[in-house]
Parts: structure tokens; C-alpha cells; sequence
């Protein structure tokens, strides 16, 4: 490891998600109807996740159009104990045509004190537990009113159906002010080599200075970063095994994981795979403290050019 190597980002934490007990490494649950999973198999995932530090799992209500959830639900009515072990999260406020939550004509976001809390309930039900760990809004309601949202919020914690609240894609000006009103875990976050907003419009900086970690989801571009055709891709892919042997790493992966563990908001990374040794690998990026330099070669490979 080089000497100029940051603290290893296990050893930092900025935020609250901690006090809830959330792992570093999130399993996200949005593709596991690609998966074609029996809720056994579904349960053996979550058993070896678990097994490795894992313990955190992100659903939103309209993963698989409810299905995703309710998957899970059978697969922890088979070993009830793992409840109390692990933290559930799930998202609201998507309403896409033909949803669980009934016909719409139109897709439209909805964070109505009414409907966060019914869309709620219905998580419930469907994953089969009595509350959820962490609750968030999928996405900006461009109608939102945010006394409305705290109270929902608010409320549902009073309930005991939701042990936080936070949010997702948010601006940092969105987040900013909704918080003004309820506090919030963190910012669920779009970022990766392909996806460098987060960082130049500030959304990690403001994260930091409320001492909110976001958690970042698409780390590896969803899957683009495999691309055999992709050219940034493969220029990417030469850079991060380059320091995958300098760090003795067991893959590249674990070299981008390391680079966004590295960011100082403390981030919490979600892993959209379906196989356990991917949470290995991004277990791995944890531990690996990259240099100053190196992380700035990773950002000039994905911008394809150097800072200014
Ligand atoms: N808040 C939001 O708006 C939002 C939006 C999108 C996603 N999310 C959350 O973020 C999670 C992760 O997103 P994502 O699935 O797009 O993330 P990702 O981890 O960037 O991409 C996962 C995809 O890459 C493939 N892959 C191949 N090799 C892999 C490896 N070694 N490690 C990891 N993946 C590998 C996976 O296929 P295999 O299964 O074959 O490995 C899978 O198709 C989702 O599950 C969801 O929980 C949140």
C-alpha cells in the first residue's frame, strides 16, 4: 500500500445510518426478478450477505412492482430470527402506470402525507415485518410540500413503522430544505466512473456538511463498466487493474469500490449482484486505501482529461 494511502474508509463514519445499524456494503435488491430466484434461494443470499457483514438490504416498493419485496417477505417468513439481524430499506413517492398502488394514468411522483403513508403499509405487508429500518423518497416530487413530508415522517417514526427517514436523488438544495424540516438519514445517490454529477454540483459537499453520508447506487454503472465495447469502459478497466496489482487487489472491482469508499462523505455503496462474491469484492474496496494520486488517475480516466 502506498504511503500517502487515505484511512481506510471502514475506520470513518460521518452520519447516522450508523446508529441504525446499516452496513458500509448495501445488497440492492432492484433487478432480483432478473435473478429468477425461488424466496430459498433468495434466502441463502441473504443467510451468506449477512454471513459477511452484509446486513443491510435496499428495496423500493415498485422493485418488481412489489414483487421484489414481497420475494423477500416469504423468504424471511423461512428464518424468521434474520428480522432482528438486518435493516430493511425500502423507497416511496414513484407511481408508474399499472403499480401496486393501483392504475395511473400518468407516471407521476407523489409524496402526499396520505400516500407515503399507505405506500408504507403496503411495504409492509408485502416484506411481511412491522417496520421498516430506513424509509426514503424515491425521487423529487416537484409538488412536494415539505411541512406535509415531515409530518408523514414524522408520524410514521411516532407509529414504529419506520425507524428513519431520509431521501433519494435529491439536489442538494432539495435536501437542504426538506431537512430544515425533518431530519434526514442520508441521500440515496447515483454515482461511478459514468457518473460524476454528485460531485460537481456539490451534492457530496453539502452531504458532508451536515454530516450525512449518502449511499451510492450504480457504482459500476450498472453494469456498463463490464462493457467489451464500451471504449470508456475498457479504458477505465486498463487503469483499475493497473492499480488493482499495485494495491494487490483481487480484482478491479474492488479498486472502484476503494475510490468511492475514498470520497470524504463517507459513503454507504449499494451492489445491484445477484452473486455474494461481488459484496466480497466491494467488502474489499473498504480496506484498500488508495493514494491521492491514484484516486485522481481514476478521475481523469473517467473524465478523460486532467484537472485543471
Ligand atoms: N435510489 C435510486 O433511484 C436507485 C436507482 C437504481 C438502483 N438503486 C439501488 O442500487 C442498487 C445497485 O444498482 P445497480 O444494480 O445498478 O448497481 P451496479 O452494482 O452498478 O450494477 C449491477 C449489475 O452489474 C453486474 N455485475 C457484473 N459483475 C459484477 C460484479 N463483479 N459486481 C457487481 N455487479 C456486477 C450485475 O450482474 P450480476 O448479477 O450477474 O453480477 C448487475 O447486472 C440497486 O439494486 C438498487 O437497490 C437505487
Amino acid at each position: 500500500m502506498n504511503e500517502e494511502a487515505s484511512a481506510p474508509a471502514e475506520k470513518r463514519s460521518l452520519d447516522t445510518l450508523a446508529a441504525i445499524g446499516c452496513s458500509k456494503v448495501v445488497a440492492g435488491l432492484w433487478r432480483v426478478r432478473e435473478w429468477n430466484m425461488s424466496a430459498a434461494l433468495l434466502k441463502r443470499y441473504v443467510q451468506e450477505s449477512m454471513t459477511l457483514g452484509v446486513t443491510t438490504f435496499d428495496h423500493a416498493d415498485i422493485y418488481g412492482g412489489g414483487e421484489v419485496e414481497a420475494l423477500f417477505g416469504d423468504a424471511l417468513t423461512q428464518t424468521p430470527s434474520l428480522r432482528d439481524r438486518m435493516q430493511i430499506v425500502s423507497k416511496a413517492g414513484i407511481r408508474p402506470r399499472g403499480s401496486s398502488a393501483g392504475a395511473v394514468r400518468v407516471k407521476h411522483y407523489d409524496t402526499s402525507r396520505a400516500y407515503l403513508q399507505a405506500a408504507v403499509e403496503r411495504s409492509l405487508q408485502r416484506l411481511k415485518t412491522d417496520h421498516l429500518d430506513l424509509f426514503l423518497i424515491h425521487r423529487p416530487d416537484h409538488l412536494a410540500n415539505n411541512d406535509e413530508i415531515a409530518d408523514a415522517a414524522e408520524s410514521l417514526i411516532r407509529q414504529g413503522k419506520i425507524r428513519a427517514f431520509g431521501v433519494s436523488n435529491f439536489t442538494t438544495r432539495q435536501f437542504d430544505s426538506l431537512r430544515a424540516k425533518v431530519p434526514l438519514a442520508t441521500n440515496q445517490i447515483e454515482f461511478s466512473p459514468f457518473e460524476l454529477q454528485a460531485l460537481d454540483d456539490d451534492v457530496f459537499t453539502g452531504l458532508s456538511s451536515a454530516s450525512v453520508s449518502p449511499m451510492i447506487w450504480s457504482a459500476l454503472g450498472g453494469g456498463r463498466l463490464f462493457s467489451e465495447t464500451d471504449e470508456l469502459a475498457l479504458l477505465l478497466r486498463r487503469e483499475l487493474t493497473t492499480l488493482a496489482e499495485k494495491y494487490n487487489a483481487s480484482s478491479w472491482v474492488s479498486i472502484v469500490y476503494a475510490w468511492i469508499f475514498t470520497l470524504p462523505c463517507a459513503p454507504y455503496l449499494l451492489v445491484g449482484s445477484r452473486r455474494v462474491e461481488s459484496l466480497q469484492q466491494a467488502l474489499e474496496g473498504l480496506r484498500i486505501g488508495l493514494s491521492r494520486e491514484d484516486w485522481y488517475a481514476i478521475l481523469e480516466a473517467a473524465r478523460g482529461k486532467p484537472v485543471p
